[in-house]
């Protein structure tokens, strides 16, 4: 690290700045912004230095490129910063649910919200996702053309609407389903890090996006006020909520329980759909860690679906999602403002100014994972693991933030890849041009184009 976190504060690094009129430079970066932000976070990563400085118009940001200084915003100074920018645009659909609320108001949402992912809690919807992963499986046909990324966000869709809110295939879930591609289709634009700055823009896709969340907000209240009614506990994510009580006796209200639900789904699905896709097709380009999944998920499960008690034994499925996960990072960037003027790294940073973390850029960084663009799981055995700094990989974050809905991921991601793999095995189309779209987050653009060949 060549940062001396024992000097005294220096002034921010020299920026890097565009020799251009201040207006063009503005416009050119919105572009840029909205077509490729990993593009241009990763043009700011080219420069010296562990903590990159840049001036966007009137809003300082800073690149932070190593471990230590992520544990240092995310976890040892955490207080000290708030959610970026454009959380606060995105409290318009997700109000304050756990992703975009602060201080307090978040503190008692998490508490009261904990139990209902705990490890064991969240077992009992192995079954969802493996019976669901089948079905999805069953569906396919032997050699022809589909695209796997529509399957996984279909399937982690069905799997989100039955666990959270024990919606089945069927209306509800279509209607949820509907209103939510379209919101997820304009939501990335207003959670950009910069999105302060966009969402001043007058954008057409605005009023597209409010529709949607108004159908979603009708099907949501609906379900809450059914589940007042009946006070049923359908063991869902959602009868979690219901029931859940401060130590004061408090519980959620109805506006606080449609936040949260919002924000599972919105959190839950298309980050999972993004993880499994990316597995698939590294894959297909990498037959010697496919075999290897192969042997292991044929000795663990003999032919049988894989069940809760099998997750500890299918380790080497964990590690190739890990391995997927540090290359392919569905939440590419996390971005956070100081609430006040501070230092990281030895480097003055002011009020307001955004930092920006990117597990994309440092989980590629040859000095935390030599011979970086290699795909090798083995990077992920616990001696490995134990040799890195714990954050040179964060797909989930850390400290208070930290993604609460992590085990559900890893046990949906194991669950999906140890039932499809039992059966299938998946070769991309020979004219497939795969490449990253990083939106809010890192999703195949074009989807994955693949064709199924059949193991059993
Ligand atoms: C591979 C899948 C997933 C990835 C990569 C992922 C990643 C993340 C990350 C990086 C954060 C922290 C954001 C920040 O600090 O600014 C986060 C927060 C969050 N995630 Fe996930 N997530 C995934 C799946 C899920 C699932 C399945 C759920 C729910 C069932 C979920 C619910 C949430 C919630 C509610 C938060 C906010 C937590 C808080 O601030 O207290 N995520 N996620």
């Amino acid at each position: 690290m060549d940062l001396n976190p024992d000097s005294t504060a220096a002034h921010p690094p020299v920026p890097v700045v565009e020799k251009k009129g201040a207006a063009a430079q503005l416009v050119n970066t919105l572009h840029r912004l909205q077509g490729d932000p990993l593009a241009f976070v990763k043009r700011m990563a080219r420069e010296p230095g562990d903590l990159v400085y840049y001036r966007l118009w009137r809003q300082d940001v800073f690149l932070a490129k190593h471990p230590d200084l992520i544990r240092d915003v995310l976890v040892t100074n955490q207080h000290d910063y708030a959610k970026g920018a454009g959380l606060q645009w995105a409290k318009r659909f997700l109000g304050e649910g756990l992703l975009t609320s602060e201080g307090d108001v978040h503190t008692r949402q998490r508490r009261l919200s904990q139990p209902a992912f705990h490890r064991q809690r969240i077992g009992s919807y192995a079954t969802v996702m493996a019976d669901y992963a089948a079905r999805c499986g069953e569906g396919l046909r032997e050699g022809a053309l589909f695209d796997m990324h529509a399957a996984m966000m279909g399937l982690t869709l069905a799997v989100a609407a039955k666990t959270m809110c024990d919606a089945d295939v069927g209306s509800e879930s279509a209607e949820i389903g509907e209103a939510l591609t379209d919101v997820i289709s304009v939501f990335p634009r207003f959670v950009l890090p910069f999105a302060g700055l966009l969402h001043r823009l007058p954008l057409p896709a605005t009023r597209r996006f409010e529709r949607a969340r108004d159908r979603l907000d009708k099907v949501v209240y609906r379900m809450i006020e059914d589940r007042r009614r009946s006070g049923e506990d359908r063991g869902d994510l959602l009868s979690m909520l219901l029931m859940a009580r401060d130590e004061d006796g408090s519980r959620m209200s109805d506006t606080q329980l449609r936040d949260e639900v919002m924000t599972l789904f919105l959190a839950g699905h298309e980050t999972t759909a993004n993880a499994l896709s990316w597995t698939w097709y590294l894959l297909a380009h990498n037959p010697e860690a496919e075999v290897l999944l192969h042997e292991e998920i044929d000795t663990v499960l003999g032919g049988r679906r894989p069940v809760f008690e099998d997750l500890p034994r299918l380790r080497y499925a964990e590690m190739v999602l890990a391995e997927s996960m540090r290359l392919y990072p569905p939440a590419w960037g996390l971005g956070r403002r100081s609430r006040h003027d501070q230092v990281l790294g030895g480097i003055a940073i002011p009020v307001d100014a955004l930092v920006l973390m990117s597990p994309y850029l440092i989980q590629r960084d040859p000095r935390f994972f030599p011979d970086p663009l290699r795909f090798d799981p083995t990077r992920f055995t616990p001696e490995a693991k134990a040799s890195r700094p714990k954050f040179a990989y964060f797909p989930f974050g850390g400290g208070a933030r930290q993604c609460i809905g992590e085990p559900f991921a890893w046990m949906e991601g194991v669950l999906v890849l140890s039932t499809l793999a039992q059966r299938w095995r998946f070769r991309l189309d020979s004219t497939a041009r795969v490449e990253p779209q990083a939106l809010i987050t890192l999703r195949p653009r074009r989807g994955v184009p693949m064709r199924g060949e059949r193991r059993r």
